[in-house]
């Protein structure tokens, strides 16, 4: 049985009484799980003896006009996906993650000033805000993050390096649906038809790392699909992708080979 913990104090005192020495690895959430979720929470168990899930919808995190409030809160759902692969989960609150005012964590300006950086001031902030704060109440030997939101993944091992956090970042490759879209909580926004439309995201970042199309052209193909793209553009080795379908906002990456 996944046990589901809320408050501090109860995480403080199933820390207390729990052996981890093999190891705890956490894996945070804002929970709406999917398959690319559940993912990071399998790798967890390559190195981790226990796993431990935090869902929590970090308000520090979104913009004035973002989605905060529509976002999906489904916790019922998440702990059945949950069950048989995790230990624990912590849903926490507000006052539970931040029992004092919350300490600011600013991201490392060089990665946070760029991709979606650029649209959401003060996000990447407020991940590591919460990120810090997740990780000082649990103290997880192990963090898997995902790939699909990898300026927030190196931004992440930037912080941990900075601050000297004593936690061993494991990264996870993007789940996809069959058509190659990238699994999201956001795809939830999407109707039937934009699901359709949205696959064209990643046919054209495959088609632009193979070579066979030029970003401009993409970003052509994209529109004709009702796709407004924010950026598409070469960081760090891999092409980056944000873009609008209708309200939807959806990112994707993939690496580039260079040999
Ligand atoms: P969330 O969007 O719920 O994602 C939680 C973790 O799942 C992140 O590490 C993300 O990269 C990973 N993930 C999401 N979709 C994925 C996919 N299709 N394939 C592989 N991994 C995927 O990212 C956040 O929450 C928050 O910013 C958080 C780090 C929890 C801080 O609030």
């Amino acid at each position: 049985m996944v046990e589901l913990i809320k408050t501090r104090e109860e995480l403080s005192s199933l820390l207390k009484k729990t052996s981890l020495a093999q190891g705890l690895g956490l894996v945070p959430t804002m929970g709406a799980l999917h398959e690319g979720h559940l993912s990071l929470v399998k790798l967890a168990r390559n190195y981790a003896d226990k796993v431990m899930v935090s869902i929590y919808v970090n308000p520090l995190q979104f913009g004035k006009g973002e989605d905060f409030d529509q976002y999906p809160r489904t916790l019922e759902t998440d702990l059945e996906l949950l069950e048989g692969l995790a230990d624990y989960v912590w849903a926490p609150n507000y006052q539970d993650i931040y029992p004092s005012e919350p300490v600011n964590i600013p991201a490392d300006s060089e990665l946070a000033n760029k991709l979606c950086g650029l649209s959401r001031p003060g996000h990447f902030d407020g991940v590591c805000t919460v990120v810090k704060a997740l990780f000082d109440a649990v103290q997880p030997q192990y963090a898997i993050l995902g790939e699909k939101d990898f300026q927030q993944l190196i931004i992440i091992e930037e912080m941990i390096k900075h601050l000297d956090i004593p936690v061993k970042i494991i990264r996870a490759p993007i789940m996809r649906e069959e058509s190659g879209l990238a699994m999201s909580s956001r795809n939830q926004y999407l109707s039937e038809p934009e699901r359709k439309q949205a696959a064209a995201i990643y046919t054209n970042l495959q088609a632009i790392a193979n070579k066979k199309l030029s970003i401009e052209a993409a970003i052509s193909n994209l529109s004709q699909n009702k796709i407004k793209t924010e950026y598409l553009e070469v960081h760090w080795g891999r092409l980056f992708f944000a873009g609008k379908l209708g309200k939807t906002r959806l990112i994707d990456n993939i690496a580039l080979d260079f040999s």
